[in-house]
């Protein structure tokens, strides 16, 4: 039975660009819905182009009434009947009321190796930590930030002239080889966590 994919970003939405793109012929989900909690986020077009549903829930007139803009974010949601929920650029932080209906099923990147850099700003803390190499992780979605079991990692180098810029673009380009990866092989039930 074909599992179904509800993508959240908040911005250009490269990694969902990516997922939807690798979601064909013999894989296992499709893409059903995209939200974004930004109106004018540019993967909004990009979905819509690739003939996926989009749907806006902006935070902002909620303010800081953080269960009242889940509620409506998840009102929205249940209209598409997911399976699988893939955080992609995604930039609020959900809380456990949210998470908890998908304990198991909900999946983000982050662009750090975590259990390292937990949280913003990755690039730059690896840098000034004087780290040889960085990443990006795919992991399931807990109540605590940036905490749940690892489902696939993919490591660069940093090199000596590396710039906050040019870490995160070598990262992006390991986060769109890695989360495809990694949900072609949760929907298909594979548990072992994948290192690129
Ligand atoms: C990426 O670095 C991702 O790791 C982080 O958001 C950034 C932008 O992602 N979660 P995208 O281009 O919007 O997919």
């Amino acid at each position: 039975m074909t599992q179904r994919v509800a993508l959240f970003i908040s911005g250009g939405g490269s990694n969902m660009i990516r997922l939807v793109e690798d979601m064909k012929g013999d894989h296992p989900a499709r893409p059903v819905v995209v939200l974004s909690n930004v109106p004018d986020a540019g993967g909004i077009p990009a979905a819509a182009r690739m003939g996926v549903p989009t749907v806006t829930v902006d935070h902002r007139p909620f303010g800081k009434d953080r269960a009242a803009f889940e509620a409506a974010l998840m009102a929205e949601l249940k209209r598409f009947r997911p399976d699988v929920i893939c955080l992609a650029g995604f930039m609020r932080v959900l809380t456990a009321d949210f998470v908890r209906p998908f304990a198991g099923r909900m999946l983000n990147i982050h662009p750090s190796l975590l259990p390292k850099y937990k949280g913003l700003h990755t690039h730059q803390r690896a840098l000034e930590a004087g780290d040889h190499e960085a990443g990006c992780t795919v992991h399931l979605v807990t109540p605590e930030l940036d905490d749940g079991p690892i489902l696939g990692q993919a490591r660069v180098p940093v090199l000596p002239d590396d710039t906050e810029a040019t870490l995160a673009a070598r990262v992006l380009a390991r986060e769109h080889q890695l989360y495809p990866a990694v949900l072609r092989r949760f929907v298909s039930g594979q548990t072992e966590p994948l290192f690129l």
